[in-house]
């Protein structure tokens, strides 16, 4: 019998501002994978979330939409709330940092740092709106990049050269909301004296806690705690814990008109959350966060926000007199398909869509599962590997088990397992298995575990083409095999069942309805069936490879429903079309063998088009950029080859040659070039 632990889990808090896609589902797939497997070993384990509800962009997305920032914050609490069900995520509790638990909390904690001498306060100087009334963070301040003069960058980074900077620093500045032009002002604000805490950070970032069941767990992967000793060599700076009203927050205790940054108050969120689930549940909190608490604490996270989890979190619990946590486990971010989640390619899917478009959630968590591991990598949603992995996995390793014997059983054996199960050296070898796949689970190497599980499905499906149950069903004298053969098959497809549990828990609740074991638990591993069990009915469905195309594609549409109301100096997109849509346009590649100016237009070029197939004359308003249009001659251009002709006053266009222009064409209109093995009538797609 192994110890009970005492296990607090947590996912990071979702903003409430934006839905949730699939890279948020990588993390909380991660910890429901682990929490999940945590229970089933019996182990008191609790999951904790909420929404991460404060700040500027909520206050303002809120606005955007007339609504308050708690009209708006409830209605994603619900939308979030209805994704990550429907992907099977089961927290013990989904609460919000907008409550009153978190206030209090927050200002506890703020009083006992200040007690502990460890906030300060500073005058500092920011960018401002002067017509919004309020300091500008820096992502709402925009400009031109100080380095490499990319515009409209916003005002922490560059995206184009990737140098980081100060918003003060980008040339024509100017705020996101308003447009305005920024001003400097001066500020008092509050900070949390980190440097104060390197000497704790130090020993706490590169030390582990010894469980109750005696392992060692490090607080830190090695990746992250090689970036924290990066950090903690460079100097910690104070950290800003204030931004001045309007804000959407909780205020300060004595100091009216400032509020708590958002990230003092969303990790002290997680604690919120538990408390209001152990109120309701009669669990006693303080135990689990009390400063000398046995029970265990972990925090998965995404990489980018190491630094609050494993510097600024930590700090705060210990100067707080709190408990510290037991360990931050990090993730690397999802691709798809090898390159960052993009909204135009379709590849930034939302986690509504998945479910809408009629995808099966499990198939996503064994996908990712069988990709996680316990370092920070990221992790690629190959969408033909996704296919052809739980296609070939799932169902033709897995799901094919019971469909090939549950039949026999129904229809030759009433439904009855046998009772005389001699040869189970297979059993014994799945079996077996359990710890170093627990062990795998534990350690969060969840592909290693679902490799080891596959394999064992191979040993089970070598058995059945060793043993050919369909041939003994039509051999005289070989029930009593046909029935051992079945019986051992159906105790195999269970052992299974209980490894994927984590992972698969809506299909193990079929199987457990359908094999009638309820709530298997780890240790089912261990036994065997030989009571009645139901009919089989079909447990899984394949990947048809056009619901993943239906997928991008309505991922790519729905860009077309957002509107981009921050100001930009370049001219918005036109409205999203579809690939059917651009699939109308016959461009082809050209020769002009002619060019020359139009008598009375001081505008207009006439060209003589080479198609390869026939020649064209097409008038272009472009002579304002080629003064000297003779010089034309000889090179290629694209052409919209299948517009119809336009009567024009000087004679009849027979299509069009296509420019890069702005929204006027005041700049001009310049020619595109075409590479040299593009040949005259060839078709761009
Ligand atoms: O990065 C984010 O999405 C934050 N909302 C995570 C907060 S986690 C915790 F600290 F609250
Ligand atoms: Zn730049």
């Amino acid at each position: 019998m192994t110890t009970q632990r005492k296990i607090l889990v947590t996912s990071a808090l979702p903003y409430a501002n934006g839905d949730i896609h699939l890279g948020h589902m990588v993390e909380h797939i991660q910890t429901d994978i682990w929490v999940r497997f945590q229970k089933l070993n019996n182990h008191q384990c609790y999951y904790v979330c909420a929404d991460d509800t404060h700040g500027t962009p909520v206050m303002l997305a809120a606005q955007k939409q007339g609504l308050t920032p708690e009209e708006l914050i409830t209605q994603v609490q619900a939308s979030h709330l209805a994704d990550f069900k429907g992907f099977l995520i089961e927290y013990d509790h989904y609460y919000t940092t907008h409550s009153e638990e978190n206030r209090q909390f927050s200002e506890e904690i703020y009083k006992t740092l200040k007690a502990n001498n460890k906030i300060t306060t500073k005058t500092i100087k920011q960018l401002f709106d002067p017509e919004k009334n309020m300091f500008l963070p820096d992502r709402f301040v925009k400009g031109e990049c100080p380095k490499c003069h990319a515009k409209d960058q916003y005002g922490d980074n560059c995206e184009v050269c990737g140098t980081t900077y100060s918003p003060t620093e980008l040339i024509n500045p100017f705020s996101a909301i308003s447009g305005a032009t920024p001003v400097l002002k001066e500020s008092e604000h509050y900070f949390f004296k980190l440097g104060d805490c390197t000497e704790f950070l130090t020993a706490w970032t590169n030390g582990s806690t010894t469980l109750s069941n005696g392992q060692t767990q490090p607080h830190l992967q090695p990746e992250a705690l090689n970036k924290m000793n990066e950090w903690l060599e460079g100097g910690l700076q104070d950290w800003d814990i204030s931004r001045d009203a309007p804000y959407f927050g909780f205020e300060i205790p004595d100091a009216p008109g400032k509020y708590f940054y958002v990230w003092l108050d969303a990790p002290i969120g997680y604690m919120a959350a538990f408390k209001n689930f152990c109120t309701r549940n009669n669990i006693d909190f303080d135990e689990f966060f009390k400063v000398d608490s046995t029970t265990e604490m972990y925090h998965f996270i995404g990489k980018d926000i190491l630094y609050f989890h494993a510097l600024f979190w930590p700090a705060t619990l210990k100067f707080a007199n709190l408990r510290t946590p037991t360990a931050v486990f990090a993730h690397g971010f999802l691709t798809v398909d090898g390159h960052k989640m993009s909204k135009s390619r379709g590849t930034f899917v939302t986690a509504k869509s998945y479910l809408e478009c009629g995808l099966n959630p499990e198939w996503l968590r064994y996908y990712l599962a069988a990709k996680l591991n316990s370092k920070i990598e990221d992790i690629d949603l190959n969408l033909e590997d996704f296919i052809s992995r739980v296609n070939s996995d799932l169902i033709g390793k897995y799901i094919n088990i019971a469909a090939r014997a549950a039949g026999f059983i129904t229809k030759r054996f009433n439904g009855q397992l046998s009772t005389r199960l001699h040869d189970t050296a297979l059993l014994h070898n799945l079996s077996a298995a359990s710890d170093t796949i627990a062990q795998a689970y534990q350690s969060r190497e969840y592909g290693k575990a679902m490799r080891d599980i596959m394999a064992l499905a191979d040993q089970v499906n070598i058995f059945v083409d060793a043993n050919k149950p369909w041939e003994l069903a039509k051999q005289e004298g070989q029930e009593e095999r046909l029935h051992e053969v079945c019986s051992i098959l159906i105790n195999a497809f269970k052992i299974l069942t209980v490894y994927l549990k984590p992972v698969l828990p809506q299909v193990a609740k079929q199987v457990e309805q359908f094999l009638n074991c309820q709530n298997l638990t780890w240790a089912d591993a261990q036994t065997y069936l030989y009571g009645q069990i139901n009919p089989y009915t079909h447990l899984m469905q394949r990947i048809d490879p056009q619901l993943i195309e239906q997928l991008i594609e309505c991922n790519k549409q729905s860009i077309q429903t957002q509107t981009n109301t921050e100001p930009t100096d370049h001219e918005p997109l036109a409205p999203i079309i579809t690939i059917n849509d651009f699939a109308k346009l016959d461009l082809r590649i050209g020769t002009v063998l002619n060019c020359q100016p139009v008598e009375g237009s001081h505008k207009l070029l006439q060209f003589t088009v080479d198609l390869g197939f026939e020649q064209r004359t097409i008038f272009s308003g472009i002579k304002s950029a080629y003064p000297e249009p003779e010089k034309l001659i000889g090179r290629q251009v694209v052409v919209v080859a299948n517009l119809a002709p336009r009567k024009m006053r000087f004679g009849v266009s027979e299509g069009m040659i296509v420019c890069a222009s702005g929204q006027d064409d005041s700049e001009g209109l310049f020619l595109l070039d075409v590479d040299s093995g593009a040949k005259a009538g060839m078709r761009i797609s």
